[in-house]
C-alpha cells in the first residue's frame, strides 16, 4: 500500500502521483486533503504516517507533498519510526532507499514539475534498502529518536 498526503500546496502533485499509480495497479490510500482549500500540512503528515506505520505489510511506504515538501516532511521526521526525505533529484530519491531506508518521500509541488516528481515516485518506490552498514547508521538515528522519547 501506497499511503499519499497533501496539503493545499502539494495537492495536485498528489493528485497526479495518484493517477500515476493507480494506473499502474498499485494501491493506494488517499489521506487528504481532498481540494486546494488551504489546510495545515503537520496534521496531514501525521495522519499518512500513522496510518503508515500501522499496516502491517512492512512494504509499504508514503508519498507526502506540500507547496515546498519541507514543512511536511519536517512533520512527518515527529512520527517515531518514519524516516521522511525531501527530494528534489533523482539520485537523492535513489538513494535515500538505499542507504537511509526511507519510508516517506516529500516532494515540493511548487517545487519541481509533475514529471521529474513521477520518476522520483518511481524510483523511490522500486529500490530497496541495501541493508548492511546502513542498517547501523539508521538504528543510530533510532537510539537519538528513543532518548527523547517522553
Ligand atoms: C503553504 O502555503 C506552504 O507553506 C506549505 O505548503 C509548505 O510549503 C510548507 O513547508
Amino acid at each position: 500500500m501506497i499511503y499519499l498526503g497533501a496539503d493545499h500546496g502539494g495537492y495536485a502533485l498528489k493528485e497526479a502521483i495518484k493517477a500515476h499509480l493507480t494506473a499502474q495497479g498499485i494501491a493506494v490510500t488517499d489521506c487528504g486533503t481532498y481540494s486546494t482549500d488551504s489546510v495545515d500540512y503537520a496534521p496531514i503528515a501525521k495522519e499518512t504516517c500513522t496510518r503508515l506505520l500501522a499496516d502491517s505489510d512492512k512494504e509499504s511506504l508514503a508519498i507526502l507533498c506540500c507547496g515546498t515538501g519541507i514543512g511536511i516532511s519536517m512533520a512527518a521526521n515527529k512520527v517515531h519510526g518514519i524516516r521522511a526525505a525531501c527530494c528534489s533529484d533523482y539520485f537523492g530519491a535513489k538513494y535515500t532507499r538505499l542507504h537511509n531506508n526511507a519510508n516517506v518521500l516529500c516532494m515540493g509541488g511548487r517545487v519541481i514539475g509533475v514529471g521529474l516528481a513521477l520518476e522520483l515516485v518511481d524510483v523511490f518506490l522500486h529500490t530497496p534498502f541495501e541493508g548492511g552498514r546502513h542498517q547501523r547508521r539508521i538504528d543510530q538515528i533510532a537510539d537519538i529518536e528513543a532518548q527523547y522519547r517522553k
